[in-house]
């Protein structure tokens, strides 16, 4: 198939680059890098020397473009759009409800304060990225996208009906539908695990903090409306692991981090989605089309192989100098990379 992209991914700093960036870079052509380090990128001059920090851990012989995103903050000027505008490795601006997860503190605390900021991106064609959950505290936890979609995601769209939006890590059949009805301005990512689990996994035997994420799992009929999504050949759907690694001593904890690491099998998790849903041949535009596609860039031209062959995961795998739990951690995936 023709070589994919990765939509959405968190990849970290420091030493943890070098061994997470090369589980990207051998599978995905470009990824778009999530902004949420401590501190976070908020500017042009950050996202370049990160971009160079992250280049820096590629593997010799691989060729990968990590796509850079500014964290949009109540305090992000016009200017510092038209400069990421300007900037050719600056690709999209990351809403984050201030709290909604890991290191959002600095994130947007009302819209009405960033909106000279999404006006600029708008006239600027740069795309939005939404984590779509409200922070209300009485919103319960399950019920955080559907009411961000009703009080936030609905007026934003009709509002900038020109800015480009994509609802990052969709998990209800609420996000689908506003999806599916969206204006073509609009589409979404979809991780592997939602697609994968469902709340249950939380809760198996026992509290399963390497199965907490933010969104949180949802309900069986929730994922099953994602698979549709997905698998249903919509082109408003495209993937973004949101591969997110925490030291394992951060997700077995009184008070666990948010996050699932998947990028080391970050095609392959797919692929057994889209064969156990029968359309093998739809994971091509998924993965590979409809991403580009909306953001406006070119498809890939080289070939990836992937076979119908098991691969262990190791039950963790080295972080930065300590180490972090993958999904499926001393279990298997269906699929992997031809060598
Ligand atoms: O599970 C998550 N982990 N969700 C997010 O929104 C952030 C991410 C992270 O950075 O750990
Ligand atoms: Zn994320």
């Amino acid at each position: 198939m023709t070589r994919p992209d990765d939509w959405h991914v968190h990849f970290r700093d420091g030493e943890a680059l070098k061994d997470v960036v090369p589980d990207t870079a051998c599978r995905f052509a470009r990824a778009i890098v999530m902004p949420n380090l401590d501190p976070p990128v908020t500017s042009v001059t950050q996202a370049l020397a990160y971009r160079e920090r992250i280049l820096a851990a590629v593997p010799e012989g691989v060729e990968f473009t990590p796509l850079m995103t500014l964290y949009l903050t109540d305090n992000t000027s016009a200017q510092e759009i038209a400069r990421a505008k300007q900037c050719q490795h600056v690709y999209a601006v990351k809403l984050y409800p201030a709290g909604a997860t890991t290191n959002s503190a600095l994130g947007v605390t009302d819209l009405n304060r960033v909106r000279d900021a999404l006006s600029a991106m708008e006239d600027a064609g740069l795309p939005l990225l939404v984590h779509g959950e409200v922070v209300d505290a009485n919103v319960d936890v399950f019920d955080r996208e559907r009411i961000f979609i009703e009080r936030v995601l609905s007026n934003l769209v009709e509002r900038y009906s020109a800015l480009k939006i994509v609802f990052e890590h969709v998990t209800t059949s609420h996000a689908v539908s506003f999806v599916d009805s969206a204006p073509a301005t609009v589409a979404a990512t979809i991780t592997a695990h939602h697609l994968l689990l469902n709340r249950n996994a939380m809760f198996a035997g026992g509290v399963r903090p390497h199965h907490y994420c933010l969104p949180v799992l949802k309900r069986e009929d929730h994922r099953t409306a994602l698979i549709q999504a997905a698998t249903g050949g919509s082109a408003r759907y495209f993937l973004g692991t949101d591969s997110a690694p925490h030291p394992r001593s951060a997700k077995e904890n009184a008070c666990g981090c948010a996050g699932i690491y998947t990028a080391y099998a970050g095609l392959e998790l797919y692929a057994e989605v889209f064969e156990s849903a029968g359309v093998l041949e739809r994971l091509e535009a998924f993965a590979s089309f409809n991403g580009p596609d909306f953001y406006g860039l070119p498809r890939n031209k080289d070939q990836i192989e992937i076979h119908r062959a098991r691969q262990d995961i190791p039950p963790t795998l080295p972080f930065g100098g300590e180490v972090t739990v993958p999904y499926r951690a001393g279990e298997q995936v269906a699929w992997s990379l031809a060598k």
